[in-house]
């Protein structure tokens, strides 16, 4: 084993007892990973009880948000061991975040061993029922105390856990964002860093007053085409084909994105990414072309949207509400949960741990 068990450890596993209720990333799972970087070189990782982390003030994490993290998540269900989906691909996407903010990537085999750890300790409370999961969430930030504006010199990957159920439950109302913006090309909309998401959650609170899940973010430039929802990427049905926006440089290239992409050209659908503009939709949703809109992600799975929702409360329905979209949600659930064959080889069992001595 390449990475150290903290001796509180055991204690905090066996005084876990995960609520019935589990809600999105409202319990925390016992235990996480921390691995420093210094002097041009990771170290050695550890296996903590989760807890509160000791950071300097002046740190650049917390004064410049140096800070990327990815989400994925762990399956168990029929199974006695779960697996990952997709987790290489994680890693690769951590990547190139880190090397967005110029920060120093962490070695897939470090990124790895982390997922291992905390998954393989926290085997028993990934939860069995389809469509739960362990959240893993790995992030990379760094430790440096001082203003100048350079990267910091020292970091920490850390991987903390929840067991979850989806972001949302059913279909989701969604509020178009026409004010603020979230991120323009050559910024960092496209990689997965925190500096993405705290200028959403003024909107994603507003939507959040106005009954609706989460907000639709339009180009920085126009306010005219479509980006994606805040932590989610967005399809529509038109003419029976599924249109996404091109990943234009301010959007998040969702693994959830690209594996629907896949598994929905395989099943036979026509799938197209392009340039959707809000008006044009808008249209197609008023004549029947647009029968249909989904959500998706890590957090979200497959979020069927029940109606895109304006400032002064008008709304677009679509006629249509779960139609593709829970076919593809299901048919993806069931490559992840194991209970249908994976052609495209994207389901990992959690590794083992080593025998101790
Ligand atoms: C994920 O789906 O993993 C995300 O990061 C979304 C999160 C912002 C709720």
């Amino acid at each position: 084993m390449a990475y150290d068990v903290d001796p509180g450890v055991a204690a905090a596993l066996a005084a876990f007892r995960p609520p019935e209720r589990l809600g999105f990333g409202q319990v925390a799972a016992p235990v996480m990973y921390d691995v420093h970087y210094a002097d041009g070189a990771w170290g050695r990782g550890r296996l903590l009880p989760y807890g509160p982390i000791e950071i300097l003030p002046g740190a650049r994490a917390l004064q410049y948000a140096e800070l990327v993290f990815e989400g994925l998540k762990a399956y168990r269900v029929g199974q006695p061991w779960p697996n990952l989906f997709r987790p290489a691909d994680n890693c690769a996407r951590l990547a190139r975040s880190a090397e967005r903010l110029a920060m120093p990537p962490v070695p897939e085999a470090l990124f790895l061993e982390a997922l291992d750890a905390v998954a393989g300790a926290l085997a028993p409370f990934v939860p069995d029922r389809s469509g739960q999961a362990l959240y893993l969430r790995p992030f990379l930030f760094g430790t440096e105390s001082g203003y100048l504006l350079r990267n910091s010199t020292t970091f920490r990957f850390m991987v903390i856990a929840n067991p979850v159920e989806a972001y949302a439950s059913g279909a989701i109302r969604v509020a178009i964002e026409r004010h603020d913006v979230r991120a323009a090309p050559g910024g960092v909309g496209h990689a997965k860093a925190a500096a993405n998401y705290a200028p959403s959650l003024r909107a994603s609170s507003a939507a959040l007053a106005r009954g609706c899940t989460i907000a639709l973010w339009l180009d920085a430039h126009e306010h005219r085409y479509l980006q994606e929802l805040s932590g989610m990427n967005l399809f529509a049905v038109v003419d029976g084909e599924l249109l996404t926006p091109t990943l234009d440089g301010a959007i998040l290239p969702g693994i959830t994105r690209d594996s629907l992409i896949r598994l929905a050209r395989h099943r036979g659908h026509a799938v197209h990414e392009r340039a959707i503009e809000l008006g044009a939709l808008l249209g197609q949703i008023a004549s029947g072309a647009c029968s249909e809109l989904f959500a998706c992600g890590t957090a979200a799975i497959v979020a069927p949207i029940a109606a895109l929702v304006e400032a002064d409360g008008r709304e677009h329905v679509p006629r249509v509400v779960d139609g593709v979209a829970a076919e593809l949600r299901e048919a993806l659930l069931a490559i992840q949960e194991r209970r249908a064959p994976d052609p495209f080889g994207w389901t990992r069992d959690v590794a083992r741990p080593a025998p101790a001595g």
